[in-house]
């Protein structure tokens, strides 16, 4: 069966940096039209005219819109559908995190995290997907984490937000059973974006190089996912093992693991903020 994203319209969010951006060009030699979404519309517009060069026949569409923003996806969807036609491939990939212990982080922060990653995603989904079921195609393509998977200290709102995406989309895969829609995701380890320094990162640490793999890399295997048909996947080896042993590692067990370094976290986010440690 043909992918959706052969001759088709795919809709990405975030498509202004890291990822989104990996994803729209990694599609653009095959969709017939991209419509990019992100807040930062000079950078889609430079993508805009990057993918254009390189494949003047390809229809592309850029929103400068907040995807929190009700009113602001509502008049995107009705100008994009206006513009190019149905969307047959949804990319839900716009995100963010917050490197902070929960009780010192900030909630205007937490609430926009939750806002985004989760409320926007299940809201672009549920305006998009009904229209895919009843033309019997289309896809879901969500960007969750390896943390959709297992549990770290240091990122509870950014973890507990990214197992609702794993969850979700898992559960929506099964509703959307034999409609002909897909609904697949990936769950990287780290990615080399800009979402460390966007996450706030006071460790001063970066990931491990053998555990971090490109934008392009990720991107590819959630397009070579979406046509296979396939519920998940986590891209690169060594993250591929460490998510793993994560989900089959016993709770206890990490919970133990884990300690120590939620300790050695909350003293340097002290530290960081000039306040006495515990
Ligand atoms: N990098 C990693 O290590 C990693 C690992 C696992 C999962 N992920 C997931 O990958 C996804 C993409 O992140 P990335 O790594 O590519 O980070 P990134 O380079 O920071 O990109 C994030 C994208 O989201 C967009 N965005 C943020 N807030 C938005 C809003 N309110 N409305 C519309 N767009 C918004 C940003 O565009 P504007 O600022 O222009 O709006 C940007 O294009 C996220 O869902 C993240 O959780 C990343």
């Amino acid at each position: 069966m043909q992918s959706p994203i052969d001759s088709g319209v795919v809709l990405i969010t975030g498509a202004s940096s890291g990822i989104g951006r990996a994803l729209a060009l990694e599609v653009a030699p095959r969709a017939r039209a991209l419509v990019l979404v992100a807040r930062r519309k000079d950078r889609l517009e430079a993508l805009r005219d990057e993918l254009a060069a390189a494949r003047p026949a390809l229809v592309v569409r850029v929103f400068g819109c907040d995807v929190t923003d009700r009113a602001a996806v509502d008049a995107m969807l009705l100008a994009a559908t206006a513009e190019v036609g149905e969307i047959d491939v949804l990319v839900n990939n716009a995100g963010f995190g917050d490197l902070s212990l929960f009780d010192l982080s900030a909630w205007s922060r937490t609430e926009q995290m939750i806002a985004l990653n989760v409320t926007s995603l299940a809201y672009l989904t549920h305006r998009l997907v009904g229209p895919m079921v009843s033309r019997g195609r289309g896809a879901i393509a969500n960007v969750s984490s390896g943390f959709g998977l297992t549990f770290a200290p240091g990122m509870a709102s950014y973890i507990g937000t990214k197992h609702f995406v794993t969850s979700f989309t898992e559960a929506l895969r099964l509703d959307l059973a034999g409609t002909g829609v897909r609904v697949t995701q990936v769950c990287p380890g780290p990615v080399r974006t800009e979402f460390n320094e966007m996450a706030g990162n006071f460790t001063g640490l970066e990931p491990p190089a053998l555990l971090s793999i490109s934008p392009e890399r990720c991107a590819r295997a959630l397009v070579r996912a979406v046509d296979r048909g396939r519920a998940l996947v986590v891209p690169g080896v060594v993250a591929w093992l460490v998510v793993m042993l994560g989900v089959v590692c016993p709770r206890w067990l990490l919970r133990l693991a884990y300690w120590p370094i939620a300790r050695a976290l909350r003293k340097k986010q002290l530290a960081v903020r000039g306040a006495p440690a515990p």
